[in-house]
């Protein structure tokens, strides 16, 4: 099957299920229970999803809601797939490429991430302003997409300048403390080592995390508008003398969920 059927077969399947949307939301690390935000929710597990492949990782559940919110349709991704699970990338951005051909036009992607520049601080809440892309790796890579985008697409505004505004607004309406950086991807599973998060600030990055860069890409591709915010659950190797752990990481998501949650509500309400 031409990687196109598969995307079309996914986003028929979830339209029929659960309608058509304006905006969806990738949930990471912690965040999951946003859902209950939405009124006449419906949900569909990724397992009854043609083509998706089954998450892997615990406190990910795999699961597709859709329901309304400030009077928007909204899909809400609660769980997603990395490539450290040994998902190939095509699965990674499958459900962000079957919900652009579905018609969602704004996407919001969230995760947990590592704080690189020593000024920010665990439970901050950081915009994405750009990325780099450590991982060596492209969702894009093989023959393009025609059906989706272009070959080379442009990246130098990966992330939408005025859902940035909106977010930003948002945030000092609701009076929530908004960091702005650039994220960087790394493959994981390992947390990175001192060394490569000091590569990492010297070239230019305030946050680490092992997801959201190839969604990004995929999204840009299929030209949705996106906005990226990570929850800093931790400072990154090295910077502080203590080991990294997915419990700190779970305990700092735990701790801002709910400021995290007011956020995207009062983004959502904007858009
Ligand atoms: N590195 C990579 N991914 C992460 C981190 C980190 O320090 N914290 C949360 N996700």
């Amino acid at each position: 099957m031409r990687e196109i059927e598969r995307i079309d077969k996914a986003a028929a399947y979830i339209r029929e299920a659960l309608g058509e949307a304006d905006i969806a939301v990738v949930l990471g690390s912690g965040l999951g229970d946003y859902v209950e935000a939405l009124q006449d929710a419906r949900m569909i597990p990724y397992s009854e999803i043609p083509g998706f492949p089954a998450s892997t990782v615990a406190g990910h559940a795999g699961e597709l809601w859709a329901g309304t919110l400030h009077g928007k349709r909204v899909l809400m991704m609660r769980g997603r797939f990395h490539s450290y699970e040994g998902h190939p990338l095509s699965d990674v951005v499958l459900p962000i490429r079957a919900m652009a051909r579905m018609g969602v036009k704004d996407l919001i992607l969230t995760n947990a991430a590592g704080a690189v520049n020593v000024d920010f601080a665990p439970g901050d809440l950081m915009l994405i302003t750009d990325f780099i892309n450590f991982s060596g790796k492209n969702p894009l890579t093989g023959p393009n997409i025609d059906e989706l985008g272009p070959r080379f697409p442009d990246m130098s505004r990966a992330y939408d300048k005025r859902l940035r505004a909106i977010a930003a607004e948002a945030a000092a309406e609701c009076g929530i403390t908004l960091r702005e950086g650039v994220y960087a991807w790394f493959n994981g599973p390992t947390y990175e080592t001192p060394a490569e998060i000091r590569m990492a600030r010297v070239l230019g990055a305030d946050a680490v995390g092992m997801s959201t860069v190839p969604e990004t890409i995929a999204a840009v591709h299929a030209g949705m508008r996106v906005l990226g915010v990570s929850c800093l659950t931790n400072m990154a190797a090295g910077i502080l003398d203590a080991p990294l752990s997915h419990q700190e990481v779970m305990e700092t998501g735990e701790r801002v969920r709910g400021t995290f949650r007011t956020l995207l509500d009062g983004v959502i309400e904007k858009l």
